[in-house]
């Protein structure tokens, strides 16, 4: 396990303060998000694995445990200090970083995977991160998830269409559509970033 700073926030960031105070008490996940599963079971290549705003999803370890390399990449230190010490020994690399600042290689990555988190910039280098014949993979809340949550912001959530959307043709779409959990108006999305032509 490494950790290297990169893009790395400042210490009064206050979405850092904020989910270091959330991630401090939470529980670290050792399953998957189902979000993972889905990406899996549309057939993920051989390759690296970047998931953003980790938090103490399960993800991150769950790739890393299958031998491969992964970077998980989230504002709070503290859930990416609980997720390096459980992945001990394995090829997990964290990344402190705002994302609104973090620029991924672009055709790196054998699947890019964020569940809950959503910034339209972020989304678009993310895609761009995807290598030819990789997964993209987002879940997360869209704008009826007001309609639960009035205080919600409508910025964290997914408008009409998005984010396939905001795909170009390069993306094949295996999965979209909405996704409905108890108190959670989610949508989700797998797409496949077509194989380079031969030429
Ligand atoms: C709702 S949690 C989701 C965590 C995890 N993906 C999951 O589904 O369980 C949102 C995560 O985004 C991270 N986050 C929020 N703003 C961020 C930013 N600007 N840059 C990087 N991470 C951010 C938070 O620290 C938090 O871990």
């Amino acid at each position: 396990m490494t950790c290297a700073p990169s893009h790395e926030p400042t210490e009064a960031h206050p979405d850092r303060l904020r989910w270091n105070a959330r991630h401090q008490s939470g529980a670290l996940n050792d399953a998957p998000q189902p979000l993972a599963r889905a990406a899996e079971a549309a057939g993920i290549p051989a390759g690296p694995v970047l998931e953003l705003a980790c938090g103490l999803s399960g993800t991150a370890l769950f790739f890393a445990r299958q031998g491969r390399q992964v970077t998980a990449v989230d504002i709070s230190d503290i859930a990416l200090q609980r997720l390096g010490a459980a992945a001990a020994g394995l090829a997990l690399e964290t990344v402190h970083a705002d994302l609104k600042g973090y620029r991924p290689s672009p055709g790196r990555y054998a699947l890019v995977l964020a569940s809950r988190y959503w910034d339209r910039e972020v989304f678009c280098r993310a895609a761009g991160a995807v290598a030819a014949g990789g997964l993209l993979a987002w879940e997360t809340f869209r704008l009826a998830q007001r309609e639960l949550r009035p205080s919600f912001r409508a910025a964290f959530c997914l408008a009409a269409g998005e984010p396939a959307s905001l795909l170009g043709e390069e993306f094949e779409l295996l999965e979209f559509g909405d996704l409905d959990l108890p108190g959670q108006a989610l949508r989700r999305l797998i797409a496949r970033r077509r194989p380079a032509e031969a030429g």
